[in-house]
């Protein structure tokens, strides 16, 4: 059914008051240059200023420099920048590059000097002078493009890995797509990418000996209108996989970037793309479809010995496409009841005298790891590998927490370390209701920045064991590029700072004043980088006797914020907020973030009336007491193209609270509800989805007070929304007290639908 994009409502409100002090992000006396990510040493020389000419030439001293000058003429183009011309002779340039394979840097490092002649830079690698080549751009794209104050930057990365990886299986991207990430991952200072390509939902990359994995496997038909073309209703499919020649083109991109491209063929779960495409490869011998399903799979690989040599087949040409040292073999999320009630499994198992299927896990891992390091290649898992036993030489990327990496680096492996609380990109970065769908659990930017890589407990003899960080973008939730990037950017330069400058010049507010500047170069790349932690969020709390608000105006990283409640533009000249706003009703507050006079993102604009102070939408609620928790934000299945709802949803419980709601004179409740596709494998964490039961054909909407004893409200719930994909309800509310927790739920298991709260509003009779 094609679902219209509700209106969102910005006037919303939450109960809880959040006071702000003057603690906002003050620009500081000019000084050091906005460079992402911080050098390790930056010194002034006081001498003259650079100022770059129209007429400046880019030039270097052999032919290697020269490919770098010419990368760097790209890098400037790209950062806004402009077009600059490379010089056939090098003494007749203004930014000279020169390698020094003499000069003893450490890998990656330059030296950068800027005087009144000109830019030197030096390294004694070419990594190292196109890492020159991106400070350079930064420099001459910064407060007064194309002036640089004299300084000398003397620069290395802290950690060897600094990674992102990208989930192209759950969601697809184009080359280009993948091409505006490395260059965007290039400016960062990043040098790896790991490429998830295979999943339950879809196999990505072709392997010439097993066509069907991309035949079958790269397709699947999804959920509402992308999945029936519109004009016979038939089912139409969403595919994708890359070319053995574009994956070839994505590394040598990449390559030129100084970007290493990991591959990642998920063993022994998140299989089922691979099973379905082969079903001998299964465990249940049945033949599977690749369905549109999130969450964890019960698919696994069999323990076969034909399966291992598919596996080991798949591995030669994933070697001969990707040159780097590492092969990912996943190892995650492998829930083992398949192979429990198989007889053949369990059979093998004896035979290898495997006391459990973790050691089974850990033997198919041991063979995997054994094969690559035949074919001078290392193994890398996920931290599950560390159970039943880890192969000697595999390296570990530890993401349910830094704990599978202490362990694995304290035993003498290397580590990767991209923990969910902090690393997973799929979390959302701040609370606004324009976040797009993803995890509700924020990571904010602060959050990412702070994540330290090496753990205080590791001993120190085991600490050149963390290879570095990396970020992890997992896209279930991920539709398009739009929010991709929104999900990315900036906190991938917070990752990249993490990983690039020593641990004592990391500084939060630092990072902040270099961050707009940051922002211009990502609109000149054309990255649609998240507005929502620029923009500014409200929070009011009403008076409705009084018909006054007290209105609280908060930018989630701090920058200053101005407002204005007479209904004109906000400037900078616009009043700075400083502490919560008395205002009477009805009100409109414009408000916008500001960095050096400028505003970060557009104003935003709330209408505090009588009734948005008796209205919450899901993003303003809360989540009821007692139930299993698994929020989510989660997208409408319609339509195939374009915005789509989106809802914040428990998908353990459908149930929203409204903590403390004022119910006096309340005399009825409106709910608006939306229903999406429930389309989720909870594998072990089944038992706690829990639906209240439903007492009539299609469940109800129940309210609660204080979440408990008979409901307040309880109106039946059609078979299905309206056309537009909603369905209002109101109800009068009898017997209701003055103050009170309120629950709001749906009951009854709806599946393969779920009804969700976009709003609720309390009506009262005067
Ligand atoms: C993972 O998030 N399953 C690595």
């Amino acid at each position: 059914m094609t679902k219209s994009l509700r209106a969102r409502r910005r006037a919303t409100l939450l109960g809880s008051c959040l006071l702000l002090g003057l603690t906002a992000v003050q620009v500081h006396a000019a000084g050091a240059p906005s460079l992402i990510p911080l050098p390790a040493r930056y010194q002034a020389d006081g001498g003259k200023d650079f100022v770059l000419k129209d007429a400046a030439r880019v030039g270097g001293n052999d032919e290697a420099s020269r490919r770098v000058a010419a990368q760097f003429v790209e890098l400037l183009r790209q950062n806004g920048g402009p077009t600059l011309a490379v010089a056939e002779n090098a003494s007749k340039a203004q930014i000279r590059f020169r390698l020094d394979p003499s000069a003893t840097n450490p890998a990656e490092a330059y030296t950068l000097k800027v005087s009144n002649t000109g830019i030197d830079v030096s390294a004694s690698d070419d990594r190292g002078l196109f890492y020159g080549a991106v400070t350079a751009a930064q420099l001459l794209t910064d407060q007064t493009p194309g002036e640089v104050a004299a300084a000398t930057i003397t620069d290395a990365p802290r950690f060897v890995w600094r990674g992102l990886m990208l989930d192209s299986a759950r969601h697809f991207q184009s080359m280009d797509e993948i091409r505006k990430l490395l260059d965007a991952m290039a400016q960062h200072k990043l040098n790896t990418f790991h490429w998830h390509l295979t999943d339950d939902q879809g196999w990505r990359m072709e392997i010439k000996r097993y066509p069907k994995l991309t035949e079958v496997g790269s397709c699947r038909v999804p959920l509402g209108d992308a999945g029936r073309d519109p004009a016979t209703g038939e089912p139409r499919r969403y595919c994708g996989y890359y070319t053995q020649a574009q994956i070839r083109e994505i590394v040598a991109y990449a390559a030129e970037r100084h970007i290493q491209v990991i591959p990642e063929i998920d063993v022994p779960g998140h299989a089922t793309a691979a099973i379905a495409a082969y079903p001998e490869l299964g465990v249940t011998g049945r033949k599977l479809a690749i369905d549109n399903q999130w969450g964890v799979f019960p698919n696994l690989f069999n323990t076969e010995e034909s399966t291992l040599q598919f596996l080991e087949n798949v591995l030669l040409e994933v070697i001969d496409m990707f040159p780097a040292r590492y092969v990912h073999v996943g190892g995650d999320e492998a829930v083992k009841d398949q192979w429990i009630a198989s007889p053949r499994v369990q059979e093998h198992m004896r035979r290898l005298g495997l006391k459990d299927e973790m050691e089974m896990q850990s033997h198919m891992i041991k063979r995997l790891e054994k094969f690559l390091e035949q074919h001078d290649r290392r193994l890398i898992g996920w931290d599950e590998i560390l159970e039943g036993g880890l192969p000697p030489e595999a390296t570990v990327m530890s993401w349910r927490g830094t704990e599978g990496g202490l362990k694995a680096a304290s035993e003498g492996h290397d580590v990767i370390m991209s923990p969910v609380t902090h690393m997973y990109m799929d979390y959302l970065q701040t609370s606004s209701p324009d976040e797009p769908p993803g995890r509700p659990t924020t990571i904010e930017l602060r959050k990412a920045y702070g994540f330290e890589p090496v753990p205080a407990e590791l001993a120190a003899d085991k600490r050149q064991h963390i290879l570095g960080l990396q970020a992890n973008m997992f896209t279930e939730h991920t539709r398009n590029d739009r929010n991709l990037e929104h999900n990315l950017f900036p906190r991938l330069a917070a990752v990249a700072e993490t990983g690039w400058s020593p641990p004592d010049k990391r500084d939060f507010d630092g990072f902040l004043q270099r961050l707009p500047r940051q922002l211009q170069r990502y609109r000149a790349m054309g990255i649609h980088y998240a507005q929502t932690p620029f923009q500014v969020d409200m929070h009011d709390q009403g008076d409705r006797s009084a018909g006054t608000a007290t209105v609280t105006l908060d930018n989630p990283l701090g920058y200053a914020v101005h407002y204005a409640l007479d209904g004109s533009a906000v400037s900078a000249a616009s009043p700075r907020y400083v502490q919560p706003l008395q205002v009477r009703l009805p009100a409109e507050v414009r408000a916008a973030a500001f960095f050096d006079g400028k505003p970060l993102a557009a104003a935003s604009r709330f209408a505090i009336t009588a009734g948005s102070l008796l209205t919450r939408d899901d993003t303003r609620l809360g989540l009821c007491p007692g139930d299993g928790k698994l929020l989510l934000r989660l997208e409408d299945d319609g339509p195939a193209d374009g915005e789509r709802a989106v809802f914040n949803v428990n998908i353990f419980s459908p149930c929203w609270l409204w903590q403390d709601a004022d119910l006096a004179g309340v005399s009825a409740v409106k709910v608006r509800a939306g229903r999406i596709p429930y389309n989720f494998q909870l594998a072990h964490d089944e038992p706690s989805r829990r639906f209240a039961p439903a007492r009539t054909a299609h469940g109800e909407l129940e309210i609660l007070a204080d979440c408990k004893g008979t409901p307040l409200v309880s109106v039946p719930l059609p078979s299905a929304p309206g056309a537009d994909g909603f369905v209002e309800l109101r109800a009068p509310l009898h017997a209701a007290p003055p103050r009170a927790d309120l629950c709001i739920r749906f009951t009854g298991d709806t599946r393969p639908a779920l009804w969700t709260l976009d709003w609720i509003q309390l009506e009262t009779t005067h």
